[in-house]
């Protein structure tokens, strides 16, 4: 597919990947709207169905969602966004023939696997994040003849949102020491790259589930440990149990990335590692 010239809708336009996406998709000079919850709640079924209709765009990027994930705990809509409204974006998008990108996450499996993750392994989310995000993925599956691509992606970070590494530079500058845990392994990924693998991935008209992320995995220790590495701040490693939160979070969610790579097989994205990416973010 060239992506010159084809309409694309993103919703959920004012987050930190959409913003990303929004700048990489305007190198390939294609029309892009842009929409945020003022100009369309996706958990409003007769609006969304209305503005698909009305916009009839060729691909729709859903980058709305409700991504704090202790608060998913205990706020029910959440689950509203995350899962129920994606049987509207789906089906509004199978009507129109749009076809519909969606983001899911590596919290819908449980934790327990030891090697990286396929596509094809059972979820079994712990928390209610990954519970919201599983119904959305059986929603936009559920759809009868709808062209979609969801991609599971792990641990972003980008300029436009909190993030962990920001988080961690600005504790670093009042604390001597920072406890981090070491037992939870995933792939940083960085939202502008992110957004050039997925701009890739629209090129080469990808259409199924797919893994996307760095070539290597890590622990936030490790991450924490590898973005303070000149600062005087001491970096700790701790387990999970000694830092409980609302939401538990799977241990080993390391998503594989066979499927990808046999997709976009040669690209030198796909080579790039979590450290190359986080120099890009620091020096930027
Ligand atoms: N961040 C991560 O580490 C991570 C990890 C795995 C997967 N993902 C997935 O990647 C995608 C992008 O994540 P992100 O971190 O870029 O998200 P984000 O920064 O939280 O952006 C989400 C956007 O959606 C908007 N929104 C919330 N409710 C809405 C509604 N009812 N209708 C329309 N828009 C609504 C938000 O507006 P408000 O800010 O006003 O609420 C925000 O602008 C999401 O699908 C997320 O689940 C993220």
């Amino acid at each position: 597919m060239i992506l010159k010239d084809e309409h694309i809708l993103i919703t959920g336009g004012k987050g930190m990947l959409a913003t990303d996406l929004r700048k990489e998709l305007e190198k390939e000079k294609c029309k892009i709207t842009s929409i945020d919850v003022d100009e369309l709640d996706i958990c409003n079924e007769k609006a969304v169905h209305g503005k698909l209709a009305a916009l009839k765009p060729d691909i729709l990027i859903n980058c709305a969602a409700y991504t704090a994930v202790d608060k998913c705990e205990t706020e029910n809509i959440a689950t509203e966004i995350n899962g129920t409204a994606l049987k509207y974006l789906a089906e509004a998008s199978a009507n129109n023939k749009i076809k519909l990108i969606h983001f899911s996450t590596d919290y819908i499996f449980s934790g327990e696997f030891k090697t990286p993750i396929p596509e094809d392994w059972k979820p079994a989310p712990i928390n209610k994040y990954g519970e919201g995000k599983l119904v959305g993925e059986k929603n936009i599956l559920n759809t009868t003849g709808l062209n979609f691509a969801i991609f599971r992606v792990q641990w972003l970070y980008g300029k436009n949102g909190k993030n962990f590494i920001d988080t961690m530079l600005k504790l670093s500058q009042d604390r001597p020491e920072l406890n981090v845990v070491n037992d939870q392994i995933g792939r940083p990924t960085s939202t502008p790259y992110l957004s050039q693998l997925v701009v890739t991935a629209l090129k080469a008209d990808l259409s199924g589930i797919y893994h996307l992320g760095p070539s290597n995995y890590c622990s936030w220790f490790d991450l924490a440990a590898y973005v303070l590495k000149d600062s005087k701040c001491k970096v700790n490693p701790i387990p999970s149990s000694a830092y409980p939160t609302p939401a538990t979070r799977p241990l080993y969610s390391v998503l594989g990335l066979d499927k990808i790579h046999s997709a976009l097989k040669g690209n030198p994205l796909l080579n790039k590692t979590w450290q190359e990416l986080a120099d890009e973010y620091l020096k930027d």
